[in-house]
Order: structure tokens, then C-alpha cells, then sequence
């Protein structure tokens, strides 16, 4: 069975105390932190950029997984290395080839981790050219933008797309799904061949990040 990788989404958490709240997502066993990147023009919404991932770097030791959904990733890769990212996730509708190839270099280069994401109206096949240059691929479960929303079943099918053609190219790379994560819906994911789950309000709506993190794994396994 692949290893499970569960990393709680900080756009759900209390913005006043984010420090303190990616330790708590340390102490509740999470694996990876995401960190949503939204510029108000690739999404109709803002959040926060490099500096305050920086900020954050010295509170935990958690994998930073920052999701880059803005216009022209490629201009702010460099900064998210330089600000503590591990990964960094770009989208295929925000970005031209020449640009995505240096972009994934960069990230490459830096010895981080570098992943492509489509939105719930991109097909799975517009990535399939790069595949063999990712660490990890992030198909979205609901529209990028807002925590909160409703699990896309129909994404799934593109999962279990791109799971085929990683095993017909005998590529082992993560599949991670994003949005609407909870117990209902983690299980239908990793069926499909998802491995790696961001959430948001599954896990900061709880008051117990320990046990609500407990219960996607267990969900995951089909328990
Ligand atoms: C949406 C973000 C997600 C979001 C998930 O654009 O990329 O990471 O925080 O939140 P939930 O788990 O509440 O759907
Ligand atoms: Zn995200």
C-alpha cells in the first residue's frame, strides 16, 4: 500500500496565530503543511505570500507544501525557495511551456519538489507532457479559491486516469487531491489512486486536529 501523506491546509486555520497553528498540526501528526497562495487575480481571493511563509519557517519543521495559485508562478518560485517552501505547486492554466520548464528547473535546482496542478475544467491529459519532470501531481476537488466547499466526485475519474498512465510509464509519483477532504470523500480519493490529501475545514473545524487527522488516515485505509 502507498504511504498516505495527509497535510492540513492553514487557509482554514485562526490568520492571527498561524505559527502557532502550524504546530499544532505538528503535534496532531500531520505530515505535510499546505500553504494556499492566492493572488485575487488567478482566484477570486487573497491570502499571503512569501514573506509570511518565511515567517512561519522557523515554527515548524513540517514539509512546506505551497500551492501556488496565482498568475505567472514562475516570476515567485525563487522567492518561495528562498522563504522555506519544500514543494511548490504551480497551475497549468497559469503558466506558458517555456515558462513551466524553467520554473520546474528552479524548484529542481533548489532541491525541492516540484508539482503541477489542474483545476476541476482542465483535462488530466494537459499534463501528461511533463510528467516525467514532477515529484507530484495535484488534482483539484473543488473550484480553487475558498476552503469550504463541496468534494467533486466527478474529479475522480481523472485520478484514476493519471494512476494508469503513471503505471503504464512506471512512474511512482504522488497524486494529491485538494478541497473538500473529509472522511466521506477520502476513502472514494484513495481508491482512485490519490495519496495525498490536503484539508482545510476537516481538520481546524474540529476542535481535536489529533483525532480529526486520526480519522481521515483510518478513513483512507477504508476503516
Ligand atoms: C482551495 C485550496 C484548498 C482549500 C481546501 O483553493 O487550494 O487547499 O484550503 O479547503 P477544504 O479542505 O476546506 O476544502
Ligand atoms: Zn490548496
Amino acid at each position: 500500500m502507498r504511504n498516505i501523506i495527509i497535510a492540513p491546509s492553514l487557509l482554514s486555520a485562526d490568520f492571527s496565530r498561524l505559527g502557532k497553528e502550524a504546530q499544532r498540526c505538528e503535534r496532531a501528526g500531520a505530515d505535510w503543511l499546505h500553504l494556499d497562495v492566492m493572488d485575487g487575480h488567478f482566484v477570486p481571493n487573497i491570502t499571503f505570500g512569501a514573506p509570511v511563509v518565511q515567517a512561519l519557517r522557523p515554527h515548524t519543521s513540517l514539509f512546506f507544501d505551497v500551492h501556488l495559485m496565482i498568475d505567472h508562478p514562475e516570476r515567485f518560485v525563487g522567492e518561495f525557495l528562498k522563504a522555506g517552501a519544500d514543494g511548490v505547486t504551480l497551475h497549468a492554466e497559469a503558466m506558458e511551456g517555456g515558462c513551466l520548464s524553467q520554473a520546474l528547473d528552479a524548484i529542481h535546482a533548489a532541491g525541492k519538489k516540484a508539482a503541477l496542478s489542474v483545476s476541476p475544467g482542465t483535462p488530466i491529459e494537459a499534463i501528461y507532457p511533463w510528467l516525467e519532470r514532477l515529484d507530484m501531481v495535484l488534482v483539484m476537488t473543488v473550484e480553487p479559491g475558498f476552503g469550504g466547499q463541496a468534494f467533486m466526485e466527478d474529479m475522480l475519474p481523472k485520478v484514476s486516469a493519471l494512476r494508469n498512465e503513471l503505471t503504464r510509464r512506471a512512474l511512482d509519483i504522488i497524486i494529491q487531491v485538494d478541497g473538500g477532504v473529509t472522511e466521506r470523500t477520502i476513502g472514494p480519493a484513495a481508491k482512485a489512486g490519490a495519496n495525498c490529501f490536503a484539508a482545510g475545514s476537516a481538520v481546524f473545524n474540529s476542535d481535536d486536529a489529533k483525532e480529526a487527522i486520526e480519522k481521515l488516515r483510518a478513513a483512507c485505509r477504508g476503516g
